[in-house]
């Protein structure tokens, strides 16, 4: 079977990053990374890679004049370790228009939330402190405006009366890990 050959991109502990690892761990899943990218050198999805056997790179955005050549740096080295589709997960750097038309239809992200609810940064405490009695996540390909995009899988959970911001959140996690396997597999599919 011939595999997508995906990049990750991430910026943190990379739990999102494993549930992908385990699930291309599979002979029949079809798609494989070939990559992690992350903005922050102590992101422990570094380590989470490295055990799994997959090249690491780290951008520190911080070298950067502008957004675009951060941008630029990653397109390239994406490109030249050969990724023909990117993961967002966890990833928490806005992406210029550049590098989402460079990489249209080609580019998702996991957001803790059902889009369109609840856009931008701390999503399940925006949902908590709202008093939603239905939470979740949502896999979306990534457009130029922020947490926009044609949805791929949402999952819910429901907010229960003794749940805290942490806890709907923990909850959240776990099922962002089941959505996130699924969307790459029906994009594989589709
Ligand atoms: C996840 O909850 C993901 O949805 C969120 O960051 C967390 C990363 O966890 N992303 C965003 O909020 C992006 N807007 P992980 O590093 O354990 O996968």
């Amino acid at each position: 079977m011939t595999k997508l050959k995906v990049a990750v991109l991430i910026s943190g502990g990379g739990t999102n990053l494993q549930a992908l690892i385990d699930a291309c761990a599979g002979d029949d899943f079809p798609a494989e990374i070939i990559l992690v990218l992350s903005n922050k050198a102590d992101a422990y999805g570094l380590q989470r890679a490295k055990k799994a056997g997959i090249n690491t790179s780290v951008i520190n955005h911080k070298d950067f004049s502008s957004r675009e050549k951060f941008d630029q740096k990653m397109d390239e080295v994406i490109k030249s370790a050969g990724a023909e589709f990117i993961c967002m997960a966890g990833f928490m750097r806005l992406l210029s228009e550049w590098f989402v038309e460079k990489w249209f239809d080609k580019l998702i992200n996991i957001h803790p939330s059902l889009l369109p609810d609840f856009k931008g940064l701390n999503a399940q405490k925006q949902a908590f402190d709202a008093g939603v009695k239905t939470a979740g996540c949502t896999v979306h390909f990534v457009r130029k405006e922020m947490d926009e995009g044609p949805i791929i899988v949402q999952k819910s959970v429901e907010v229960k009366k003794d749940d805290t911001a942490d806890s709907l959140a923990a909850k959240i996690l776990e099922k962002e890990h089941e959505a996130y396997v699924e969307a790459l597999r029906v994009y594989c599919v589709r």
